[in-house]
């Protein structure tokens, strides 16, 4: 047990221990896209469950492309919103790193939201013009400087799972301008947007990271080496995390899939649980070039959940070996957010079982949660 609760240094911060609340998206927010009081209880309680690492749920940058009918959004005139969620969740913990996840979610927005695309011909779908995508990146870069204003330890530059940064990132995305076709044009958007945070950021303690869907199982998709190949390559995954790295980001959360499209690869469930095996090995292939290459990026990895009441003992073998830095929990911490606390204090656990109920509450725009052991949500489900 004793080097899950190992501390960890992130920049100049110090991470608790190596658990790392995922992002998780509850559809709960208040009119005008601020965290409502359901939201911030959420937090207060992963707060008190002593998880070294929170990352915030998607936050959107714009208030027009949302995938949650009740999802959260950051602009200027809300960010007092957002500073309650903080003050709260410091209240509870003092130590806990708390991050919020910026994001776009482009094709995967609602129907009910601008859903855009970035390449023609998509039927239902807004082409997105260049001088919007360079929009939705200042978006992004106003959206992370206020996070920090809003007391944030860092942010999750969102580029996984199939939102707007993952659609960029994709060998799939051969728009012929400055935001497609080659490699150098698909990184731009991240590489733009962080130089630029960076610019403007006066607090250099302020944490920069991104989440990436290694392989997203989809041809073409990210973490294959063409448009029209589908097998996995992993090359210009690795080529981003030098990047990062030579950026002076601070950690790469490594995940896979999309969840709409290839949503076991993302979340496996009971009958697909053996697919979380690849995170751990993405987590090991990204860790393995860090080190090797003597670079400073940490590494957080995916879909802890799937291991259940074994995950402590997964966490055990992949620190020990230093194949990841910290270890990612979603579900789970819907299930039981006071994980890190109870393993300490040997009380009940209540283990996530991998029934999707949760999922399936998010794909109706309700509030979602779990369907097991809280019951609000059993009585939506
Ligand atoms: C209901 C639900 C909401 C999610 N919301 C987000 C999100 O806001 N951002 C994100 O990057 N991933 C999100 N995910 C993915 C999780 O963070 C995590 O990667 C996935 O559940 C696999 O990890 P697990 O096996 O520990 O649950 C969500 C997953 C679920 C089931
Ligand atoms: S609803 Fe099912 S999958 Fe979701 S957190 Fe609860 S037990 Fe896990």
């Amino acid at each position: 047990m004793d080097i899950l609760f190992s501390p960890l240094q992130i920049r100049n911060k110090t991470a608790a221990n190596r658990f790392t609340a995922q992002a998780m998206e509850g559809n709960d927010a208040d009119s005008g896209g601020i965290p409502s009081d359901r939201t911030i209880e959420r937090y207060k309680k992963l707060a008190a469950g002593g998880w070294g690492i929170v990352v915030v749920e998607a936050i959107s940058a714009v208030e027009t492309s949302l995938a949650r009918i009740n999802g959260l959004f950051i602009n200027r005139k809300n960010i007092d919103g957002f500073k309650k969620l903080v003050d709260a969740f410091r209240k509870e913990n003092k130590e806990g790193l708390l991050f919020f996840q910026i994001t776009h979610s482009g094709g995967q927005s609602g129907k009910f939201s601008d859903r855009t695309s970035i390449t023609q011909g998509n039927e239902g779908y807004r082409f997105l013009s260049s001088d919007e995508i360079e929009k939705i990146k200042e978006s992004f870069v106003e959206a992370c400087l206020l996070a920090n204003e809003a007391g944030a330890d860092g942010v999750d530059f969102k580029m996984c799972h199939g939102y707007l940064g993952g659609e960029i990132l994709r060998p799939k995305n051969t728009r012929q301008d400055k935001w497609g076709g080659s490699f150098e044009n698909r990184v731009r958007f991240l590489k733009e947007g962080i130089c630029e945070i960076k610019a403007r950021l006066k607090d250099k303690n302020f944490i920069l990271g991104s989440r990436i869907s290694f392989y997203e199982g989809i041809k073409g998709g990210c973490g294959t080496a063409a448009a029209d190949d589908i097998t996995e390559d992993l090359t210009e995954m690795l080529e981003i995390l030098r990047i990062m790295d030579s950026l002076d980001m601070d950690y790469i959360n490594v995940s896979a899939g999309i969840p709409a499209i290839t949503g076991a690869v993302t979340r496996p469930t009971e009958p697909s649980k053996e697919l979380a095996y690849h995170h751990l090995r993405y987590a090991k292939i990204a860790k393995k070039m860090i080190e090797s290459e003597g670079r400073k990026l940490k590494v957080i990895g995916s879909a802890y959940s799937s291991y259940k009441d074994k995950a402590p003992e997964m966490m055990a073998e992949m620190l020990s070996k230093n194949y990841t830095d910290f270890c990612g929990f979603g579900r789970q911490t819907f299930a039981d957010p006071l994980l890190p606390k109870k393993l300490l204090s040997g009380g009940k656990i209540n283990w996530c079982i991998l029934c999707s109920g949760c999922s399936k509450l998010m794909a109706r725009q309700i509030n979602d949660g779990c369907i097991v052991y809280n019951d609000y949500y059993r009585e939506l489900n």
